[in-house]
């Protein structure tokens, strides 16, 4: 499968430098190619192992002002609430780095949860108008050129979690859930039909806790775990790479 390359670094900070260099690369050849760069974020570990992307030299490097902010998932609470992943990720790094505030598209905290994913969904439709997000050429599914995703130890991504309905969610880009087994319960997430439409995905996931879920996603296993979230990232076109430290990757068959 050369779709997916496993990337297995030594420690954090170097997943921390592979990771910042993978996305100032993939951001480089998307601003070189369509002049933006659509990327989507999710919550968790994933935004202080981004950290670097705020340091020498990506800080000055990167062209911030191409960038277009998504989040694969939210939850629906306050933008200032310690929960928001919209607030993790401006602590962690949109307040750091000269983003366009016009370019940040996090999602309504101000309606309910459906109307939050309905209004998301009209944002994103509209820039797939203007093509600041490419359209799939297989279907109308946006094609962001980059989604960033964590993996939970139950191997949920973004606010997919297993045996959940909305894994076999075909119609809508983006859906709400108010059962999340990890709280809080109500949530906004792409839909797997998105997130296998883009360009590149990564998996990062980091420690030992989450060795046995990463086995599960990954290796040839019996039976092959038909609803573990993240085993059904498998983009169409585009490119999956995981991301992980050693204790993560303990578990793989192949080690
Ligand atoms: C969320 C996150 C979620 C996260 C995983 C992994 O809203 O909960 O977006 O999908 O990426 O739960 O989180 P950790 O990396 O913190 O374990």
């Amino acid at each position: 499968n050369d779709r997916r390359e496993l990337r297995i670094l030594e420690n954090l900070d170097e997943l921390r430098t592979d990771l910042a260099d993978y996305i100032a690369e993939l951001s480089e050849a998307a601003v070189k190619e369509r002049g933006v760069f659509a990327i989507a974020l999710s919550g968790g570990s994933l935004i202080g192992l981004m950290g670097k992307l705020c340091e020498a030299p990506y800080n000055k490097t990167v062209d911030w002002a191409k960038w277009y902010i998504f989040w694969a998932d939210e939850r629906v609470v306050a933008k200032n609430h310690s929960d928001s992943n919209y607030k993790l990720a401006k602590d962690g790094i949109l307040s750091k780095v000269p983003i366009v505030p016009s370019h940040v598209h996090s999602i309504n905290d101000s309606v309910s949860a459906e109307e939050a994913a309905d209004e998301y969904m009209f944002v994103i439709r509209q820039l797939v108008k203007t093509r600041m997000v490419s359209v799939s050429d297989i279907s109308d599914c946006p094609k962001f050129d980059l989604i960033l995703l964590g993996m939970g130890p139950d191997g949920h991504i973004a606010s997919l979690f297993p045996n959940h309905a909305v894994l076999k969610e075909t119609d809508e880009w983006v859906t709400f859930i108010t059962d999340s087994p990890k709280p809080p319960p109500e949530r906004i997430t792409f839909t797997l039909p998105v997130i296998n439409s883009a360009s590149n995905v990564a998996i990062v996931v980091t420690g030992e806790s989450k060795a046995e879920a990463v086995h599960l996603a990954i290796d040839n296993v019996e039976p092959n775990c038909p609803s573990l979230p993240a085993r059904l990232v498998q983009p169409t076109k585009g490119k999956l790479v995981w991301f992980l430290d050693k204790p993560a990757a303990s578990k793989l068959d192949d080690l």
